[in-house]
């Protein structure tokens, strides 16, 4: 029976799914039917991982074996490494990311998606190894060696460690973990549908992962953060903020970092952003860009007025990711890293109930032409 046509399928379920929730008109998000808020405050990223991949909090012994397998998979083969060093320097992270990601699975066995086990260690291997490709193709591209991971630091610290070489400022580990849980999942978001719509045709995890990377790198989904800090440079202080607002809009162009299809006030995730923002300022010291951000928000909400379009969760990652040390084409990257959980998540949720995603189109083109010999055209 043929469905109404929905662009860009708005509005249109296209899988059940008990992960995660987004009530879009309160601004609420919930994992496993938990906020996000109670998980930034009490949980870790690895935790949330667990919460979204096995459906509940884990016991103690769940989340150190979990932990520790985590851990004991975070280094990569020394051909991926060489891999990335093939990789132009000047290319960007999302593109190194994706390349390795698909070639991750060559090394590994167990790529038989029906058998749970091996599900439970492509899992593992993927939530443990993508830091560990985003911190070496930034160091390796500036000409520095890629820094093995540290077992005795956890996972944000892990990651800040193999990114800067020096162990990270507990302040701003734990305000990447918070960022990571913020950023960890996120319902039916298009590249949690191209990993499911990969996973559909039973292609293994580093494929499906590989595909979402794919869509999380565009600027309107995952690649927005970047752009917002680049807006925010090109403003550079908050008097100038207006007309280049005012300029913006009267062009139609997008103000990245704000927006969402599902949220029609502002994104609860850049509300968390910005109690983290303070926390780390107060400890590292305030940011030139969260005070252009606080003003381009409050034009954009007065010139946008009546219109639902707020700041949503890449509007204030940025300047976070920023006084982390990490360089803005990598924050897309960071945003994978996280993502990942949710993907996964996502992929054992299909293949339990597995279809292949085959939708229909409505045809515009021309039937029955006939073919003209090229000495005719
Ligand atoms: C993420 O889906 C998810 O859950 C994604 C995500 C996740 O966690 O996975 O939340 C992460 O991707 C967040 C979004 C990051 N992208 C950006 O910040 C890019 C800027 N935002 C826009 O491109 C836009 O808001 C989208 C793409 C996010 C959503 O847009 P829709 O739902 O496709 O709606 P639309 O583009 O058709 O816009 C509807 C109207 C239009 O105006 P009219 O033509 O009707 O007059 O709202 C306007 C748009 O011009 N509009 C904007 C705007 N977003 C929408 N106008 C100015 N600036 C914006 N940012």
């Amino acid at each position: 029976m043929p469905h109404d046509f929905m662009p860009g399928l708005a509005g249109v379920p296209a899988a059940k799914s008990a992960v995660s929730d987004v009530d879009g008109g309160r601004g609420v998000l919930e994992y496993r039917g938990i906020g996000i808020e109670e998980l930034c405050a009490k949980s870790s990223f690895l935790e949330t991982a667990w919460l979204l991949l096995f459906g509940g909090l884990p016991t103690r012994s769940d989340f150190d074996r979990f932990a520790r397998d985590v851990t004991r998979h975070r280094r990569i083969k020394y051909r991926i490494v060489e891999l990335i060093k093939c990789l132009p320097d000047q290319g960007h992270p999302m593109d190194a990311l994706q390349a390795a990601v698909a070639a991750l699975g060559m090394f590994y066995p167990g790529r038989n998606v029906a058998d749970a086990d091996n599900n439970y260690w492509s899992a593992v291997r993927l939530i443990a190894k993508l830091p560990t490709i985003v911190a070496a193709y930034a160091r390796l591209r500036r000409g520095d060696d890629c820094l093995p991971p540290r077992d005795d630091l956890g996972f944000a610290d892990n990651f800040l460690y193999m990114l800067t070489g020096q162990a990270p400022d507990d302040v701003l580990s734990r305000t990447l973990d918070a960022c990571l849980i913020l950023h960890a999942e996120h319902t039916m978001n298009a590249s949690t549908f191209a990993g499911i719509v990969t996973a559909s045709t039973l292609a293994d995890p580093y494929t499906v992962v590989a595909s979402s990377i794919g869509a999380l790198k565009g600027p309107l989904h995952g690649g927005a953060n970047e752009e917002v800090v680049q807006m925010l440079r090109d403003i550079g202080e908050p008097g100038n903020a207006r007309p280049y607002v005012a300029g913006l809009l009267a062009e139609k162009r997008k103000l990245m970092g704000f927006g969402h299809r599902v949220y029609k006030v502002k994104d609860p995730r850049a509300t968390v952003l910005q109690g983290l923002c303070e926390q780390v300022f107060r400890k590292c010291g305030a940011s030139p860009l969260y005070e252009v951000a606080v003003e381009v928000e409050r034009i954009s909400t007065e010139l946008l007025a009546g219109k639902p379009i707020y700041p949503n969760v890449d509007f204030y990652s940025g300047i976070l990711y920023d006084k982390m040390g990490i360089e803005a084409d990598c924050f897309t990257p960071v945003f994978a890293m996280a993502r990942v959980a949710g993907w996964l998540a996502h992929w054992f949720e299909q293949l339990r109930e597995n279809k292949l995603y085959r939708p229909d189109q409505i045809y515009e083109g021309e039937h029955n032409r006939p073919y003209v010999p090229l000495s005719q055209r």
